[in-house]
């Protein structure tokens, strides 16, 4: 996989291996290896390459690789190490790869491997990661009046942005599999798969409060991103014609944030004392990118690997006040039902005040290979801005947020993007 989306990327650049003197890599759940993306570039064959002519003049080694682990920030955090490769280690060219197969594991392997991440000692029940995350469902339950059904609406919600994309794993499952999953308006004219709220209501429990169908949608997957510096593609666009059209699609970093917190998240009475990760990663990225808030930003990529990180990321978007996710949450999808009712879902996307959350589906809908999926998020992202999100598109997209969220709520990295030119 990450040779088929390393090659995939650099021919969307325009670009060779040859080009690479930055590799950046995440470790992956179903393969470990230290030093992973060591481990890649030499499997990939990277050393043996030619190096760029550029990194001989500077006399730079011909690859520098660096393997991160923030876990799920992951792909946003090697996002950000790659920016400040380029900006302070005089880096041109870096590939960040990430891929994962927790959807072909058996699910006790999978699961004896994340409960040990934690240990017995976290004190949370089995499975740890849902049951670690109900914990801060509870809190927000108990003190913001979160509701059960407030929590369901997030997976329709994703469900119905993940119905109009073809490779979500809902889209490829539901339309296979599982009829029953479409509610009778969604199968009127082509079938398109829809989680409605009846059927999370009885999806069996994992965590006291979170269902099966709450849960990150384990996945198969990878993903690649490359990022230059901008002389580097000038110094291209002088020598190749076909770097113009890539140069049109190149987004840029306009601010970043991150944050870290414990591993095991605190005991239940504690919870409330500590800073949410992601408020301080989101209030250092706005202000990075000038001063900007919510109200600037057309698209947000959340991670949502159950419906409170979800809730909670919006609060600390701005999107909605804190404590106040449940009932954005609920506002959204009576809109989505009204429109549902009437026939008029198409234009629903349309809609500047609906949704402009995880048009690809998020890790509910759309899949979860581990640390992959902010991954995922930044390239519907760069969809986005370059209008390329066909069927889900928002109008006049220019800026987008990204997020990725590690662990229990234990690392958080943001970036907000924009077009290059
Ligand atoms: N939507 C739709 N279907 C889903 C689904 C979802 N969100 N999640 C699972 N399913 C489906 C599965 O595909 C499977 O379908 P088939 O029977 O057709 O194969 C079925 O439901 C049963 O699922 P499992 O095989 O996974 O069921 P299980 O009983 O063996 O395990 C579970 C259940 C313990 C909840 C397991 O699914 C699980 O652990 N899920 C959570 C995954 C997780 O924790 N991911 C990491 C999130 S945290 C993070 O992302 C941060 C980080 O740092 C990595």
């Amino acid at each position: 996989m990450i040779r088929q989306v390393l090659d995939g990327a650099l021919k969307e650049s325009n670009l060779s291996v040859n080009d690479l003197d930055g590799f950046l890599a995440l470790p992956s759940l179903a393969e470990h290896h230290i030093m992973e993306a060591h481990f890649q570039a030499t499997s990939l064959g990277l050393f043996t390459r030619k190096a760029s002519s550029d990194a001989k003049r500077l006399g730079q080694p011909s690859l520098l690789c660096r393997t991160i682990d923030t876990g799920g920030g992951g792909p946003v955090s090697a996002l950000l190490q790659a920016q400040s490769m380029i900006q302070h280690e005089g880096l041109n060219c870096v590939a960040v790869v990430a891929a994962d197969s927790v959807g072909s594991m058996d699910s006790r392997t999978f699961l004896q491997r994340v409960d040990n991440i934690f240990g017995d000692e976290s004190g949370i029940p089995s499975p740890i990661i849902p049951n670690g995350y109900d914990r801060y469902t509870q809190y927000q339950m108990q003190r913001y009046g979160l509701t059960r059904d407030q929590l369901r609406m997030v997976v329709c919600l994703q469900s119905f942005h993940a119905s109009r994309h073809k490779e979500s794993l809902l889209y490829q499952t539901a339309l296979e599999l599982q009829p029953s999953q479409q509610t009778e308006h969604m199968k009127r004219d082509t079938p398109k798969p829809f989680t409605a709220l009846d059927s999370i209501q009885q999806a069996p429990s994992v965590a006291p409060n979170i269902s099966l169908l709450e849960c990150a949608y384990r996945a198969d997957g990878a993903g690649c991103i490359i990022l230059t510096s901008e002389s580097f593609l000038n110094e291209r666009l002088r020598t190749s014609l076909e770097m113009e059209q890539v140069k049109k699609k190149a987004v840029t970093i306009l601010g970043s944030g991150e944050s870290s917190g414990p591993l095991v998240p605190p005991a239940k009475e504690q919870i409330g004392g500590f800073p949410f990760g992601s408020d301080a990663a989101m209030t250092q990225a706005y202000r990075q990118a000038g001063s900007l808030k919510a109200t600037n930003i057309d698209f947000f990529a959340l991670y949502d690997c159950f419906p409170i990180c979800l809730i909670r990321a919006l609060e600390a978007t701005g999107i909605c006040s804190q404590g106040d996710g449940g009932n954005y949450i609920e506002a959204q999808y009576s809109k989505l039902m009204n429109a549902v009712d009437s026939g008029t879902e198409e234009e629903l996307i349309q809609d500047p005040t609906f949704f402009p959350v995880n048009t690809h589906g998020g890790l509910l809908c759309y899949g979860a290979p581990w640390e992959v999926p902010a991954m995922y998020n930044i390239i519907e992202a760069c969809q986005q801005l370059n209008e390329n999100a066909v069927g889900r598109q928002i109008d006049d997209c220019k800026r987008a947020l990204v997020y990725g969220n590690g662990g229990i709520f234990s690392s958080s990295a943001v970036a907000i993007l924009g077009k290059a030119t």
